[in-house]
């Protein structure tokens, strides 16, 4: 193989060796071979104990609930093992009587099968945008649309990234408006695909579907893409399992805060936890994260004409309204419940894809800091958080197959609260 002198040709190897591991380390995201997402039911104390002594020896990493202290009996849990541990852990689970199923047999090969689009470069609705592509977005339909669309920068990131807002809507007189942000959890990229469609759908509709032009004209829709943009950009770059902001954090190695923990709404109590290591970590204090505090400071500034909040997330299929961190009921609990029935039915007319909806600590679990919560509290009556397709198949991993299905469904469910919000707020 070498046909120099020996040493020279040693010499030429280790510096190959070097590229080659430097270029890893800065361009190859975590792999996830032989990982597997479990779904358990824990049936009895004794389940649910065996799962947190687990927990507390490997890394369980929750997807739904978001932690292993939320977990209840009676309650299906989803959790991607390590393929080392994997089959000792099923082992014990099976062992326990505790009802389970494997939901993905190797997470590597489904990141390797998400993008099913044909479209890889560039800007599309019917794929995953990283976050440079939907930057570049941002820019170029607010410069084509200049009667519809502005887009400002309300914040700046933990590492220093833009935070932009795109304000939707005929421009001119002072309307109400409905304020819809994606990207709180960095994992979750079927939501800024989300937003990404309902600014496209907004410019597609003006002047053609009467309904939406009517919206468009009476109200306006602020869209944030992308909240947790660092978190976004990691979970390309580095780990498609990525959640929280990129924030470091005193004294650990342990990085970000969770930002659907870190609002002034029962802050730091039920489902939230103080250590910088969970994935649920409320951080310092509340909107103690740039982009909280950012997305806090402009729904306060523009309280008068926000009407309405919606937050997308995923995965579950769920429609969910105040409150999550207390099971008390909200004052507008009836007329919330109604308007979620009605959401959800016309969601599920065009594919007949099944929602669940009511209040979020009833419905998916208690959990403080929420942003909804924190925009209820703060007077804006219509909050609501979307927990987007699926119900655990592909979880975070949604391949984009199913983006376009997901964003028309999810498109009649918003224009159905925007109509309520329209006649009624
Ligand atoms: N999966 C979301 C989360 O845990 C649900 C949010 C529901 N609302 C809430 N305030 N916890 O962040
Ligand atoms: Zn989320």
């Amino acid at each position: 193989m070498c046909s120099q002198q020996l040493i020279s040709c040693f010499a030429n190897m280790w510096t190959l060796l070097l590229i080659t591991c430097v270029a890893a380390v800065s361009a190859e995201p975590l792999t996830y071979y032989g990982d597997k997402v479990f779904r358990v039911v824990p049936q009895t104390i004794e389940h649910v104990e065996l799962l947190k002594s687990i927990a507390s020896l490997t890394k369980l990493d929750f997807w739904v609930p978001d932690s292993v202290s939320l977990l209840e009996q009676g309650k299906a849990a989803d959790f991607r093992v390590g393929y080392d541990n994997a089959f000792d852990i099923q082992a014990l689970i099976s062992h326990s009587g505790m009802p389970f199923e494997v939901m993905i047999d190797d997470v590597q090969m489904v990141i390797e099968n998400q993008f099913t689009s044909k479209v890889r470069s560039g800007h599309s609705y019917e794929k995953y945008n990283d976050i440079e592509t939907i930057y570049a977005w941002t820019a170029n339909i607010a410069a084509e649309n200049p009667e519809l669309v502005s887009r400002s920068q309300i914040g700046t990131s933990y590492e220093g990234r833009p935070i932009y807002l795109l304000k939707v809507g005929k421009t001119g007189a002072s309307k109400n408006a409905i304020f819809i942000d994606c990207g709180f959890h960095a994992r979750e990229w079927v939501t800024p695909a989300f937003c990404q469609w309902f600014v496209k759908e907004a410019v597609n509709s003006y002047g053609s579907d009467p309904q939406f032009t009517n919206l468009l004209d009476t109200l306006d829709f602020y869209v944030l893409p992308v909240l947790n943009v660092d978190g976004y950009a990691y979970s390309w770059t580095n780990d498609r399992m990525w959640r929280k902001t990129r924030s470091l954090n005193k004294n650990t190695n342990c990085i970000g805060t969770d930002p659907n923990r870190n609002f002034d709404a029962g802050w730091g109590t039920n489902g939230a936890t103080s250590s910088p290591c969970s994935e649920v970590y409320s951080g310092t204090t509340f909107e103690s994260e740039s982009e909280t505090r950012a997305l806090g400071d402009f729904i306060r500034s523009n309280l008068s004409s926000i009407k309405a909040y919606l937050t997308i997330h995923s995965y579950s299929q769920m429609l969910l309204f105040p409150y999550s961190y207390t099971n008390k009921q909200a004052k507008d609990y009836y007329e919330l419940l109604a308007l979620s029935e009605g959401a959800v039915n016309t969601l599920s007319s065009l594919y007949g894809t099944i929602y669940t909806y009511g209040p979020g600590g009833k419905t998916i679990y208690l959990s403080s800091g929420g942003s909804d919560d924190w925009a209820y509290d703060t007077g804006i009556k219509y909050s609501f958080t979307f927990e987007l397709r699926d119900t655990g198949k592909y979880g975070f991993i949604l391949p984009e197959s199913e983006i376009v299905e997901t964003c028309e469904e999810t498109m009649l469910a918003v224009k159905y609260i925007a109509n309520h919000v329209l006649n009624n707020a």
